[in-house]
């Protein structure tokens, strides 16, 4: 049975402003359901202050709200709220990583990452790597005879992959551009045998299946959540509280100080000692208010629902003799997220027709260009699905992918 996706659409008001659109980019940036725009707008409107700082009731209002945030974030992935950090998102958690153990790193270590890593997992690395004097080490995809590819990390060989010399391990638990759910217990097993440190991408992860940070075991873990349904500018570093505390801060100023000198200044406890300056408060209000979105709608449900869509969308492009998926072809081990190409169209093509019937895609390289170049691929069309999404907005995919076709016969 699918969720009740009337409802479900009802509860995001772009669809009320855009009654034809079908948006299937939900791996970019998911839409925000009207719970989190309430929450955000009650901030605005209420009890517009800063927190941490003023003794007058708005502050106080305000600091309450921002730190119930945080447990509730906290709960969400079964983490203390001292081990949840606010960040601008993704990007900044993981900066904020490669740059606060750098200390702890000797030339001639390495890194482990794997062959599909968002940029965003890839280059403070190689930034850090560069000036350490470190290697970089990818975890590959399977090697698999028909295509080359199978669109899978092989973790036969990671006992080897990583050694000794390995500090770091950070990887994505889902691919943004193929969709693949990577075997992270394996990898972090491995990782804990010989000490390192175990950093998990969950961006791409958050909005599709329960996690438990206790049971996964990483020592950090990063998201964001403008794509769990939550406000744009703000996302999440979850840290094991010993780790955290070893970490350096990223940002100085205000509000991560204990105490401060002329000549010195020693940091406050964590959470606070990386979040410098004043934090995006309304946004952290929000993610509060998307995780209580997700909690209250479940994850059974929203996993049955996307698997469905998931499936449909798959088996209708293997119908199609000039489609090609770039992704695993069955439900199990990956997430709605589906990329393909179209005979030798070239994704943006494909994009901007699907454009005129209000279908939303993306395409290119997914900010994976690495990868693509692996595949040997240009780019992709990429279509990713979302709570709100029905067999309806699928059956308007191919429709119009049948006019892109009738364009480019
Ligand atoms: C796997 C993965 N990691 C990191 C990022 C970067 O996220 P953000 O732009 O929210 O910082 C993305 C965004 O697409 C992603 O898919």
């Amino acid at each position: 049975m699918l969720l009740n996706l009337k409802e479900c659409k009802i509860c995001f008001p772009i669809f009320q402003k855009h009654p034809n659109l079908v948006y299937l980019d939900s791996a970019s940036s998911t839409q925000t359901p009207q719970t989190v725009l309430d929450a955000v707008n009650d901030y605005y409107i209420n009890y517009r202050a800063n927190i941490h700082r003023g003794l007058y009731d708005l502050s106080g209002t305000a600091t309450q709200k921002y730190e119930e945030a945080r447990k509730t974030v906290g709960k969400f992935i079964s983490a203390s709220s001292k081990e949840i950090v606010f960040t601008s998102g993704t990007t900044h958690g993981l900066n904020l990583l490669a740059s606060g153990v750098q200390n702890t790193l000797q030339p001639g270590d390495n890194i482990v990452l794997t062959e599909m890593e968002h940029h965003a997992n890839l280059i403070p690395w190689q930034k850090i790597a560069k000036k350490k004097g470190m290697e970089l080490r990818f975890i590959p995809m399977n090697r698999e005879q028909r295509t080359g590819n199978s669109y899978e990390l092989g973790v036969s060989d990671i006992e080897n992959l990583i050694d000794e010399k390995t500090k770091i391990v950070s990887f994505t638990l889902v691919s943004n551009t193929l969709g693949t759910i990577n075997p992270a217990e394996e990898i972090i097993a491995r990782a804990k045998k010989i000490g390192a440190i175990t950093i998990v991408d969950a961006a791409q992860a958050m909005a599709h299946m329960p996690i438990d940070v206790k049971i996964l075991d990483c020592d950090f873990m990063v998201f964001s959540g403008h794509k769990m349904y939550g406000p744009t500018g703000i996302g999440v570093l979850y840290g094991k509280k010993e780790r955290l505390e070893a970490l350096e801060p990223f940002f100085y100023g205000g509000d991560m100080v204990r105490s401060v000198s002329y000549e010195d200044a020693t940091w406050a406890d964590v959470p606070e000692k990386f979040e410098g300056g004043t934090p995006n408060i309304a946004g952290a209000i929000g993610l509060g208010a998307a995780v209580e979105f997700i909690q209250s709608t479940g994850f059974d449900k929203i996993q049955n629902h996307e698997t469905q869509l998931t499936n449909k969308l798959i088996n209708q492009l293997n119908s199609i003799p000039d489609a090609r998926i770039i992704g695993l072809n069955s439900e199990e081990k990956r997430i709605g997220v589906v990329s393909f190409l179209l005979k030798d169209i070239h994704p943006h093509d494909v994009a901007e027709i699907l454009n005129r019937d209000q279908v939303c895609v993306r395409t290119g390289h997914h900010c994976t260009m690495p990868l693509m170049k692996k595949l040997g691929l240009p780019g992709t069309v990429r279509a990713s699905v979302g709570i709100y999404n029905t067999e309806d907005d699928i059956d308007k995919l191919f429709a119009s992918l049948a006019r892109v076709m009738a364009v480019f016969k």
